[in-house]
């Protein structure tokens, strides 16, 4: 079969991971016996130093007449000076609006050869984790009104956080859809002591919960969640939280698998069209120097063949490969710490992973 993929390639690192997911995404397809067409689009800076803008029109209908869009990352110290509606993030924040991707799936699971690069205790990742964070994407503080005005003590910027009911229904029902062949057991992250917002998410999430008598349901409010996840990971299963909530925990969940390289992400709507990315960002520090972690968008390489494909037998044997090379003891830089391992380039790590889905 044929499926056609836009390729968002964005910033920073951005064109070296999705370089390497598409490498790993066209071995896939070899041994299937299918084709994947990748056409690339600007996001980002790189589209604003091209066209002036970071979200050309081009880009969004090549996206919706996609089957799939893979993504890098967006944004850089370039293009930090400019207004807050022409930043690369602004680009990222609009394509998701634009193709209605309200569910982010941000899978943060410990693979067992990575214990070691877990800051947490050895008693903890022993038996190791595996939790679904799902995140609001399209609402909530990051598309509420802000701005500028004259207050109180002269001139003060403000954002504010909008949730309708119908919003936190539909997140909520993917949440527990989510957790059904899981362990079943959700856990909704929320400020509702202080934020009304959250109050509104707790009372409809409550309501869905009396739908999902299988699904054990629990609340808890965000800065507990962000200690007990240090705390002891195990304990969750699946996590349900708005889109600025969904944000930090998720990188401080990433963190525990060992660096926020590993960490894949899916991003869906109504429709079978997702938009597939690594949850971390450009970093424009080590950019252009093949030192980044490609296993982040090969691992959304995977999750873009379950999820918008179907191909589960594609994408469990990416997910075997990673897992394959990492047993064997292959790092990047960001996973080896003070070990003394000689860590692999992102160009030798991608050679690694395809390497194995060709010998599986
Ligand atoms: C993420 C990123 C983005 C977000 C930024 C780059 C706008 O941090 O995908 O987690 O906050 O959503
Ligand atoms: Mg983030």
């Amino acid at each position: 079969m044929e499926y056609r993929i836009a390729l968002l390639k964005g910033d920073g690192i951005g064109p070296e991971i999705t370089d390497s997911a598409v490498q790993v995404l066209e071995q896939t397809a070899d041994r299937f016996g299918h084709r994947f067409v990748f056409t690339p689009y600007l996001i980002g800076g790189a589209a604003i130093d091209a066209v002036g803008e970071p979200l050309p029109d081009e880009t969004v209908q090549g996206c919706l007449n996609s089957d799939s869009v893979l993504l890098g990352a967006v944004g850089g110290p370039k293009w930090d000076g400019l207004p807050g509606d022409q930043r690369p993030e602004k680009a990222l924040l609009g394509i998701r609006a634009a193709l209605g991707l309200y569910t982010n799936l941000r899978p943060a699971k410990l693979f067992p050869a990575l214990k070691g690069a877990s800051p947490l205790r050895d008693d903890l990742t022993a038996q190791g984790f595996d939790i679904l964070i799902v995140r609001e994407l399209t609402g909530g503080i990051y598309f509420g009104d802000r701005g500028y005005r004259e207050g109180k003590y002269g001139e003060e910027a403000f954002d504010t956080e909008c949730y309708s009911v119908m919003e936190i229904e539909r997140i909520g029902k993917a949440a527990f859809e989510a957790a059904m062949p899981r362990n079943r057991r959700l856990v909704s992250v929320d400020k509702a002591n202080v934020l009304e917002t959250s109050r509104l998410w707790r009372s409809t999430m409550h309501r869905l919960a009396a739908d999902y008598p299988e699904v054990q349901y629990s609340d808890l409010f965000v800065d507990n969640a962000a200690m007990q996840l240090v705390r002891d990971p195990r304990q969750f299963d699946v996590i349900v939280t708005s889109n600025m909530f969904g944000d930090i925990l998720s990188d401080e969940a990433s963190q525990l698998t060992g660096s926020i390289g590993m960490l894949a992400s899916a991003s869906l709507g109504d429709t079978t069209r997702g938009l597939y990315e690594p949850i971390h960002g450009s970093a424009p520090d080590i950019a252009g120097k093949d030192l980044a972690n490609p296993v982040a968008a090969i691992l959304s390489g995977a999750m873009m063949l379950r999820y918008a494909f179907g191909l589960s037998a594609e994408a469990d044997a990416i997910e075997q490969a990673v897992d394959t090379v990492l047993e064997r003891g292959c790092r990047t830089a960001d996973l080896v710490g003070d070990s003394g391992i000689r860590p692999l380039s992102c160009t030798e790590m991608t050679a690694e992973v395809v390497r194995c889905i060709a010998s599986q």
